[in-house]
């Protein structure tokens, strides 16, 4: 039996401080002088024009023009190689002092090549395919001449009403916290010089993800407790991984725009954190906090932006034009500028723009080379978790001559690739049909019916004529879910039920008696679970990208074996939401054994049901625990050991186990290990992932698998309003997901 040692999966972030700390030696210092240099050279109205990101827009002598004036400091959204050459020769060599222009675009998931949303690769719980996926995305960009993704997005996200859930890493702190540092990784690469090399921007900073009601731009309030607990922790580990610049969010918390919020983006971000890069606005945060009602007009935005610590702004113009004035006024200081402006053009010098600032203007061979497709198929297939397979359905076997591929899903190039997809093209995208076409067409007789021609489709004429063809399949593969449109910024959803006729046609395929095969593109968790019920099987892919189809058709022809775990909790319905697995056990925990509401008696005493806290029509559980994913194969956990079961603050808990593969087929199994805080100065949450590890096994192989835990990352932020490991009574689990595993306990002790 082979023995194999998880290292932490913080040592992750380990490079990313010791390449924070190269960033402080002798090359830091060599750079912080050009800084003084250039800037003892500025004129006001060129700081300020460092300050200004503008969105290219189609008339290019226009732009040039103020980039000649030294008014524009970075431009996003241009991504023509020749025009982006055009915009920083006139920077270079036709304004005052010849500072390089940053281009900046949303590579979020991709940007030719497209990877699975963040959402999916997250289900994958990889750090590595993430990361490489995040260098794929970053050898592209560059390679026409981006330098800045405003990417990872790290809102941890509970509300899957909230389209933009399909963009983060989901519910857990610890899954973001691991995951956006493998994107930073990937993006800066091993020096921000690296000509492959774009700046990341963590992003929404911060508390995005609790917008009220998982409508999009909505107010949050979190409590700085939970602020600290939950919602900062993947951007200080973000910041420790060395992120060049952070982005401010859109929301106002507890009634402060993040853009005008001093104590995030000074106190905690710079000050706490030692953060020295730069920080952008979103897409006119500085201009809206007018809307928000915390400015009077575009002044006072930008007084309390530029304030509040925000060096450059998006798109709203506000800092060029009133700056001047407020400065006059004293109501900004020169000294703040002078600071915003180090953050830029350090974040400049070390990306190597002023040595390398041009781009080659033919670099066709890069985008979409064969490793990165590779990639993204790899990526895809990571990230599907299979639901449900009732009589092992899947892989599907060489006794199934005949299947019938139905759904909108199943031939939509366009949707597969998601939300900001940008640059992607789905002339390159790989659907389903053709991968399943391509990888047993010639064995297998593929019956293809769409049934409906997009997933908001409610015309339910095509859905006869899909069940009648299907019928005459011995499998049927139903590929259903939302178009891309439907998931991503601004779109959030009351209802999270599939849209259109698309029940409709699950239950007439299910009408057929053949077995249905339910896989599920999407932009969030749905509630899946009337469709699931007639399905025999059911994988969610999200939205896979460029090679959504290959990595399916491998995985349901068991070419791969699905290893991906739910990245957030599946409600069974909505009136549910806010629900996660992380939740605190309140005064009166639910049993799960309460009397639901067809089982309620008529005229039912007023305390007949017990006093719990669950729903009468829903229960407590959710449809799927978040960490839930099954294979083809079968897993079994057992001698648990803990290398003590009594460990003081500075300790280290190391947790072995063995896991065998108790089934007949080659599988990954995504191992979790949770604590929870039995006592606190503070309720705690009943369970926190605290590690996870991927482990391949051949069938009948048991390896022994241990987890190094400090006790130091047991420290949350508690009563007296400090980050503190707390004395007392901890439980343990090493479990498949959240809901399951045995429970062990250690203390803590002086
Ligand atoms: C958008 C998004 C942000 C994005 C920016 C630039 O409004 O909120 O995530 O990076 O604008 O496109």
């Amino acid at each position: 039996m082979k023995a194999i040692k998880i290292l932490s999966a913080c040592l992750l972030l380990l490079p990313f401080v010791s390449c924070t700390q190269k960033a402080n030696d002798k090359g830091d210092a060599v750079t912080e002088k050009k800084i003084e240099t250039l800037l003892s050279k500025m004129t006001l109205e060129e700081k300020l024009g460092q300050m200004n990101q503008v969105s290219s827009y189609g008339n290019i002598e226009d732009m040039s023009g103020l980039i000649r004036k030294g008014e524009v400091g970075s431009v996003l959204n241009e991504v023509d190689p020749v025009r982006i050459n055009a915009l920083q020769r006139v920077a270079m060599e036709e304004s005052r002092l010849g500072i390089p222009l940053l281009m900046a675009r949303d590579v979020v998931h991709g940007f030719k090549t497209i990877f699975p949303i963040p959402l999916g690769q997250a289900a994958s719980f990889d750090p590595q395919v993430v990361e490489d996926g995040a260098r794929v995305a970053a050898i592209e960009a560059s390679s026409v001449g981006i330098r800045w993704t405003f990417a990872p997005m790290i809102d941890v996200a509970r509300d899957p009403r909230w389209g933009r859930i399909a963009e983060g890493c989901g519910e857990d702190t610890y899954l973001t916290s691991v995951m956006g540092a493998a994107m930073i990784k990937g993006f800066q690469g091993d020096s921000l010089s690296n000509p492959t090399s774009i700046a990341a921007c963590p992003k929404h900073f911060v508390g995005y993800g609790a917008a009220e009601g998982g409508r999009d731009y909505n107010s949050t309030y979190i409590p700085e407790r939970r602020l600290r607990n939950v919602y900062l922790p993947p951007f200080e580990a973000a910041a420790k991984a060395g992120a060049a610049t952070f982005m401010t969010s859109f929301n106002d918390n507890d009634g402060i725009p993040s853009t005008g919020n001093k104590f995030i983006l000074k106190d905690v971000l710079r000050g706490e954190w030692g953060f020295d890069g730069m920080v952008v606005t979103d897409w006119a945060s500085a201009s809206e906090m007018i809307s928000h009602g915390f400015a009077a007009d575009p002044k006072e935005a930008a007084m309390k932006a530029v304030n509040a610590g925000v060096d450059m702004e998006m798109v709203s113009y506000t800092f060029v034009k009133e700056l001047p004035a407020l400065i006059k006024e004293g109501k900004v200081k020169e000294a703040t500028i002078n600071e915003a402006v180090r953050s830029i053009l350090r974040v400049k010098y070390r990306l190597g723009l002023f040595d390398n600032s041009y781009v080659g203007e033919k670099k066709a061979e890069i985008l979409y080379a064969p490793a990165h497709l590779a990639a993204a198929k790899q990526a895809a297939i990571e990230s599907a978790i299979l639901l449900k397979n009732d009589n092992e359905v899947l892989p599907l076997q060489s006794s199934v001559k005949t299947v019938a591929v139905v759904g909108p899903m199943a031939n939509a190039p366009y949707e597969q690739l998601g939300t900001w997809a940008f640059d992607g093209e789905k002339s390159q995208s790989v659907t389903p049909l053709n991968a399943i076409k391509d990888l047993v067409g010639d064995k297998v007789q593929v019956i293809y019916e769409p049934g409906l021609t997009y997933s908001r489709d409610k015309n339910k004429e095509g859905v006869v004529k899909a069940a009648a063809s299907a019928a005459r399949a011995d499998v049927i593969l139903a590929f259903v879910g939302e178009e891309a449109i439907l998931s991503g910024e601004a779109h959030s959803l009351a209802d999270l039920n599939l849209q259109g006729a698309q029940t409709e046609l699950i239950r007439a395929l299910a009408k057929t008696g053949k077995p249905v095969v339910m896989i599920v593109m999407a932009g969030r968790p749905l509630t899946i679970g009337e469709e699931a019920e007639f399905s025999s099987a059911v994988l969610y892919a999200f939205h896979p990208g460029t090679m959504g189809g290959p990595a399916l058709a491998d995985l349901l022809w068991g070419k791969s074996v699905p290893s991906g775990k739910t990245p957030v909790t599946f409600p069974k319905m909505v009136g549910q939401v806010p629900i996660y697995y992380a939740h605190n056990n309140t005064g009166r925990p639910a049993t799960r054994n309460e009397v639901l509401l067809d089982d309620i008696a008529v005229e039912a005493g007023q305390t007949s049901l017990g006093c719990t806290s669950f729903y009468l029509d829903a229960g407590f559980d959710p449809l799927y625990p978040f960490g839930y994913g099954l294979s083809y194969t079968t897993f079994k956990y057992s001698n648990v050991k803990l290398s003590s079961a009594s460990l003081k603050k500075e300790d280290i808990l190391t947790v072995t186990f063995d896991l065998e593969n108790t089934g007949k087929y080659e599988g990954t199994e995504v191992a979790q290990l949770y604590v929870q805080d039995k006592v606190g100065s503070v309720t705690r949450p009943v369970k926190e992932l605290k590690r996870f590890a991927r482990v391949t096994l051949k069938p009948g192989e048991k390896k022994n698998v241990s987890f190094e835990l400090p006790i130091s990352e047991l420290a949350f932020w508690n009563i007296d309003r400090m980050k503190t490991v707390e004395l007392g009574d901890f439980a343990l689990w090493v479990a498949p997901d959240s809901q399951t595993g045995e429970e062990m306990f250690f203390k803590v002790t002086d």
